[in-house]
């Protein structure tokens, strides 16, 4: 916003009882005041109006994304019905057919349906409303979960898992926080790869708790931070890109952030919750 600059007073023309009887000396640094706080509304006035565009870029995204949702939504209640006959047809047909060459082919459409199964119930639970039900939920028992759900994930692969064990309890939805933390897990283990290190510990810091996932990976692609809880976001050719969505929405629900980062060997998410 392009303004006047503003002109000292020279205090010979200056009219009026008030010229006349103040100073020259002081009225000059009553107006030097007066320019500065008048500069410092201009440099707020930037600041809003920087702070508004910000906000509004914000709603816009969010109502974009919500019509994005229900799209999803509706398709994919949609093509459940459809899916759940074409999965119980294979199953009968799989039960008449002999021949090894036709065998393997509904072995493939099996995988194909059961794939297409897990992209709706993924797209079902993005959509779904959250409610949750908080309880006491302990670190240790929660870290032992996740390392049982994370065995057929590592199986045959060369990845060392180091939890903290330190004792934290918090107030969260033990099964909500689970579906988030799974989703980090797994982009871990895929961004790993078959050989490489997974860290998930879990502190105290500043009044939250702070559940942080560290792994050997590439690390985060430039660029793509703003990006990564938007649903349908992903960089891998297998990848909905509903993991992060679903997280951060969980996350959210909780009255927590998730955070995004790179350290030295790989990438870093820390899912912040209220303490
Ligand atoms: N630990 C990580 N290291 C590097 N990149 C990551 C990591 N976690 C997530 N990403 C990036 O974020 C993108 C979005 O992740 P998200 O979990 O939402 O979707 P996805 O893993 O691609 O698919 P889905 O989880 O639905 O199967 C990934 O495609 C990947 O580019
Ligand atoms: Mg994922």
């Amino acid at each position: 916003m392009e303004r006047e600059p503003v002109k000292r007073p020279d205090s010979s023309i200056a009219g009026g009882d008030l010229a006349r009887e103040t100073p020259p000396e002081e009225l000059i640094k009553a107006f030097d005041a007066f320019s500065k706080t008048s500069a410092e509304l201009i440099e707020y006035y930037a600041v809003l109006e920087r702070r508004i565009a910000e906000l509004t870029e914000q709603l816009e995204r969010s109502r974009r994304l919500a019509a994005i949702g229900e799209m999803a939504a509706t398709l994919a209640h949609e093509i459940r019905n459809p899916l759940a006959g074409i999965s119980l047809s294979v199953s009968m047909l799989e039960k008449k057919v002999r021949d090894p060459g036709a065998r393997e082919l509904i072995e493939n459409i099996r995988a194909g349906v059961n794939r297409m199964e897990s992209i709706i119930g993924d797209i079902l639970n993005f959509a779904q409303d959250i409610s949750l039900n908080k309880v006491q939920v302990s670190w240790r028992n929660l870290s032992r979960r996740m390392q049982k759900f994370l065995v057929p994930a590592l199986e045959g692969k060369d990845i060392t898992l180091s939890v903290s064990d330190e004792e934290v309890r918090f107030s969260a939805d033990p099964d909500y926080l689970e579906r988030a933390l799974l989703n980090v897990l797994d982009n871990a283990v895929d961004a790993v790869g078959d050989k490489g290190q997974i860290w998930l510990s879990c502190e105290v810091r500043g009044g939250r708790v702070g559940i942080s996932v560290r792994d050997t990976g590439p690390g985060f692609p430039e660029g793509v931070m703003g990006r990564l809880c938007e649903p349908f976001f992903t960089t891998k050719t297998k990848g909905t890109g509903l993991g992060l969505a679903i997280t951060s929405r969980i996350v959210e629900a909780h009255g927590g952030e998730v955070e995004f980062g790179n350290w030295e060997k790989g990438a870093e998410v820390v899912i912040w919750l209220p303490y």
